[in-house]
């Protein structure tokens, strides 16, 4: 098995393992940074028929002995009554400080598994298993986890770094189309953020054959990134917003009836459009972003909002700190500025073409 490994130097130092066949290799992979013989696996009701049974066996193999808590898959998971079960699993089965959990599955699962990892006896290590592009390329790394109350998402979390993050590319080559494309939003947004060949590929029809690069490239960029500014505290993370000003008034107005990847993708579009306008893009960069988005049907044509709607939802985004909406605009592929609207000249811009 050949593994790539991209080590991310954060205040806990971790190796983010790229390759294909590694879930069937994860006993001898965790082994040696494992420090019992014991792990909580947490996951969610479709990953785990897919893939508990191997990860099960892989583990045993090395004697490494597991339990398992899996919960009903999907974003309306991801709440404290999922978090508050996980807990209590890991206490009645008396999962230790050196215990280990593993988080197998989507962002939901990573997110919840990696809060539930940072509470519990006061932080217990967790390794990253991700199994959706999505997460693979942006979630499972970086330590930012969350659960979502009432009031909106991602309002309650810790940033809590993993131990490791296996991704197997394999799982992501055999995702239905639907998960697959939903990743894809959060890909192109790489190509926006750094100069990759990924945007080549997508217009040349070559992408599936390229899957380890994306990943990787993708990955790499996140570390990066998080190394910059592991807390979020300097606005470099920020950088990963572009398309995500948008996107999350799309999610807020439709109260979370279209995937993430779905808005980002739209957001995408959208703020390119934007950038356009403002001078900042040119209309044929926002044509090969357009046909990019298309091509993996991540733009919501019907848009039912009025422009006022989308800029007052865009107004009480929690990155803003004025009156005006921040963006990350792209310029070219490879290159994004972070631009200050005010309000009412972003209605203008929302209105017009
Ligand atoms: N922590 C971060 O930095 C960060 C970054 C981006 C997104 N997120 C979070 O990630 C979440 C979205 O992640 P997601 O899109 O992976 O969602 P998800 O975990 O809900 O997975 C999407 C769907 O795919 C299914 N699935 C997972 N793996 C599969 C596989 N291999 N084959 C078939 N089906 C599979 C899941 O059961 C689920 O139904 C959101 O909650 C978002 O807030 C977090």
């Amino acid at each position: 098995v050949i593994v790539r490994r991209i080590s991310v130097n954060v205040s806990k130092k971790y190796d983010v393992l790229i390759g294909r066949g590694l879930l069937a290799d994860i006993g001898k992979l965790i082994k040696p940074i494992c420090i019992s013989n014991h792990v909580a696996i947490v996951t969610d009701d479709i990953v785990s028929e897919l893939f508990l049974k191997i990860i099960e066996s892989s583990l045993g193999k090395c004697g490494i002995s597991s339990v398992s808590f899996i919960f009903p898959n999907g974003e309306k998971s991801k709440n404290i009554d999922t978090l508050s079960s996980i807990l209590e699993f890991l206490a009645e089965n008396q999962i230790r400080r050196n215990d280990t959990l593993i988080a197998l599955g989507g962002g939901v699962v990573g997110d919840i598994a990696g809060l539930a990892a940072s509470i519990y006896m006061r932080g217990i290590s967790v390794i990253q298993v991700p199994t959706t592009l999505l997460s693979s390329v942006d979630s499972s790394v970086g330590g930012k986890t969350a659960i979502d109350l009432k009031h909106g998402k991602n309002l309650a979390g810790a940033f809590w770094q993993p131990s490791m993050v296996v991704c197997d590319v394999d799982i992501i080559e055999s995702l239905p189309d639907l998960v697959f494309s939903e990743g894809m939003a959060e890909v192109i947004k790489c190509n926006l953020i750094k100069d990759l060949p990924i945007i080549n590929w997508i217009e040349q029809g070559v992408l599936r054959s390229h899957l380890e690069d994306v990943v990787f490239y993708c990955v790499d960029l996140k570390r990066e990134i998080v190394e910059r500014d592991e807390y979020d505290v300097i606005g470099v993370r920020n950088t990963l917003n572009v398309g995500h000003t948008v996107a999350h008034a799309i999610e807020k107005l439709s109260q979370y009836k279209y995937s993430h990847g779905i808005a980002v993708g739209t957001g995408i579009v959208i703020e390119s459009q934007i950038s356009m306008k403002m001078g900042i893009c040119s209309p044929d960069v926002v044509k090969r972003i357009m046909t990019a988005i298309r091509e993996y049907n991540l733009m919501i044509y019907d848009m039912p909002w009025t422009p006022e709607e989308m800029v007052d939802a865009m107004k009480s985004d929690k990155k803003n700190r004025s009156s005006d909406v921040v963006f990350e605009l792209p310029i070219s592929f490879g290159n994004c500025k972070e631009v200050y609207v005010n309000p009412i000249e972003l209605k203008t811009l929302l209105k017009t073409g």
